[in-house]
């Protein structure tokens, strides 16, 4: 099976977005190469509250768990336990550009409208292709929006093994087939997103069944009643997408039971889908949140996994590079 990698920040709760881009796909075919990170090294690029980061990392892992990463066949950890992590990361912003990061519409996005941006949100990129490279990851399941990060991963790999010898994989990113880019339910023409979305939009993994009810029967939708996916109608097009990820249908095929009915009987029917698929990761996620212990645990574990590769790779670049210490 192809190694493959992903990580996801701990800066607030996650959300539907992040659980059909990334979090189900994760849960699905596991395998002793898959390794996953609670990014928190990521999450400090913005100005955090240090006990909300503490409570949220510890949160966002318990959140992994409960949806069905098995810590006997992954590897999950928290980044910064991992020291590689930044040691790579500085590495590399010894190859990447300015020209490079100056291109990256995250950045762009994050650092619009702030009064003073952060060094660390420059190069943050520079960063995420270190925690990708360091497991000589070949395939990254992550959203639509991380495709960027991953290219330039990959051209940073390019770039030190020609001019320092082979030392990386190449990685690509992989994406849903349906669901990579969930939007906001307010605000269709957004995507749903832990920092940008009001809460209204963002269908949280730990808001109750009645709230998830209560925000998919308020989203709003496009003119006309005519239930079908399509350009012209964003709003019905994302309620489809989410139908469709969390029932393993295709978008088209749900429209059509529409046929002749309107929006509310969809979003009805979206609601309980919702509820019914997160049912049993909700369920869960208050018996592993119940016990911190174990949960740190199984982290430190994690860890120790991840480090036994990340120091190999570590250990290779530093060499190749020339660095004698
Ligand atoms: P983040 O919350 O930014 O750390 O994102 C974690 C993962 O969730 C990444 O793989 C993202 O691409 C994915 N993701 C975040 N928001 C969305 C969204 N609205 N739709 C689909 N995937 C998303
Ligand atoms: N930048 C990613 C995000 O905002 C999180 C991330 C950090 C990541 N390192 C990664 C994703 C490595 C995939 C692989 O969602």
């Amino acid at each position: 099976m192809a190694r493959r990698f992903s990580g996801m920040q701990p800066s607030g709760e996650p959300h539907l977005g992040n659980y059909v881009g990334a979090i189900a796909r994760w849960a699905q075919d596991q395998s002793p190469d898959h390794v996953y990170c609670v990014v928190d090294l990521h999450a400090i690029t913005v100005p955090q509250d240090p006990a909300a980061l503490r409570a949220q990392t510890l949160e966002l892992a318990a959140w992994l768990y409960a949806a069905g990463l098995d810590p006997d066949v992954v590897t999950l950890f928290v980044q910064s336990a991992v020291h590689e992590h930044a040691e790579l990361g500085w590495i590399l912003q010894c190859v990447a550009t300015m020209g490079e990061l100056n291109r990256m519409t995250q950045f762009k996005d994050k650092s619009a409208g702030r009064g003073s941006v952060l060094v660390g949100l420059y190069t943050y990129p520079v960063l995420q292709a270190a925690d990708i490279l360091l497991y000589q990851t070949e395939e990254v399941p992550v959203g639509e929006d991380q495709r960027q990060h991953v290219e330039l991963t990959r051209d940073v790999a390019q770039r030190f093994n020609s001019r320092f010898g082979e030392t990386f994989v190449l990685p690509k990113a992989t994406l849903p087939p349906v669901g990579a880019r969930i939007m906001d339910l307010q605000q269709p023409d957004r995507k749903m997103s832990k920092s940008t979305s009001t809460p209204a939009g963002v269908i949280l993994l730990g808001d109750d069944e009645a709230t998830t009810r209560r925000k998919i029967m308020r989203a709003v939708t496009d003119s006309g009643s005519e239930v079908r996916p399509g350009p012209d109608k964003p709003a019905v097009t994302n309620l489809l997408d989410v139908f469709a990820a969390v029932t393993g249908r295709s978008p088209v095929d749900i429209a059509a039971d529409y046929d002749g009915r309107g929006y509310g009987d969809l979003k009805r029917d979206l609601a309980e889908a919702v509820n019914a698929h997160l049912r049993p990761t909700r369920t869960r996620y208050a018996e592993i949140a119940a016990d911190p212990g174990a949960l740190r645990e199984q982290l430190r574990k994690g860890a120790g996994r991840a480090q036994s590769v990340a120091a190999e790779t570590l250990d290779r670049a530093r060499r190749n590079v020339g660095l004698a210490g």
